[in-house]
């Protein structure tokens, strides 16, 4: 009997939105259901691997076999796979993270008044960056969603994150990017390879993602 392709590996994978709050009854968020995220990590149970799921607040089930670990912010994010990341082979950074977050929380609940409303803003830790100036032998996956540009937004995010590879997601398609079943993608490599997968269930996405970081994770090790 063959072995499963990822017995042995340890891999660290993030989904779902995350949630920043403004004061105790509103928070700024987006459209991450973690549908792409889940399906990553359980198809990488499935193919045997020792998977932890760093997951932003979503409605769907942990997937059998994988370790859950549930985040809400994009700081609570960062340090959670921060602590995580010297251990992993493959990470792949599926959550949709906010990249601003309020500048102050409130307390209370803001009272409305009969003017507008200014709310500030500061960005966030950008995580797939700090992974990246982390990196030892990892494989590090990034994605990017995008509106517009994708191929030039997707080979940037490859270089300045230091990412082996970039999943892209035009999330304007039909089919394609947040909330749905299925997702488009195009994976592009640090070999300046690019692959664009047709419309495909998110499972069979997942299928192919992973496949591709173990060819580049048993590059790392010859
Ligand atoms: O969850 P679903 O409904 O199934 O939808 C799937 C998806 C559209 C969320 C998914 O396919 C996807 O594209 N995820 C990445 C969303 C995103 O935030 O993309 P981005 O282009 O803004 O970020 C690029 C990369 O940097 C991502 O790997 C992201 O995790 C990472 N990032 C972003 C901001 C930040 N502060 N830290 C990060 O690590």
């Amino acid at each position: 009997q063959k072995e499963p392709l990822l017995k042995g590996k340890k891999l660290l994978i993030s989904a779902g939105p995350t949630r920043e709050k403004i004061d105790p009854v509103r928070y700024l968020t987006n459209h991450s259901s973690g549908k792409m995220g889940y399906a990553i990590a359980e198809v990488a149970a499935k193919l045997g691997a020792d998977v932890t799921l760093v997951s932003g607040p979503v409605h769907i089930s942990s997937p059998r076999g994988v370790k859950v670990v549930n985040v809400e912010s994009a700081e609570e994010m960062y340090e959670e796979m921060i602590v995580r990341f010297a251990d992993a082979h493959i990470v792949i950074k599926t959550a949709a993270v906010a990249d601003y977050r309020p500048k102050y929380t409130f307390e209370q609940k803001v009272k409305k008044n009969d003017g507008d409303q200014q709310l500030e803003l500061e960005r966030t830790k950008d995580i797939l960056m700090a992974l990246g100036k982390r990196k030892k032998n990892q494989v590090l996956v990034g994605f990017a969603a995008e509106t517009n540009n994708v191929d030039v937004y997707a080979k940037g995010k490859l270089e300045k994150k230091n990412a082996d590879m970039i999943v892209a997601n035009d999330v304007t398609s039909a089919g394609a990017g947040f909330g749905t079943d299925t997702n488009i993608v195009t994976l592009y490599k640090r070999d300046g390879t690019k692959t664009a997968l047709p419309l495909m269930s998110k499972h069979d996405v997942a299928e192919n993602i992973l496949k591709e970081a173990l060819h580049l994770h048993e590059d790392e090790r010859k």
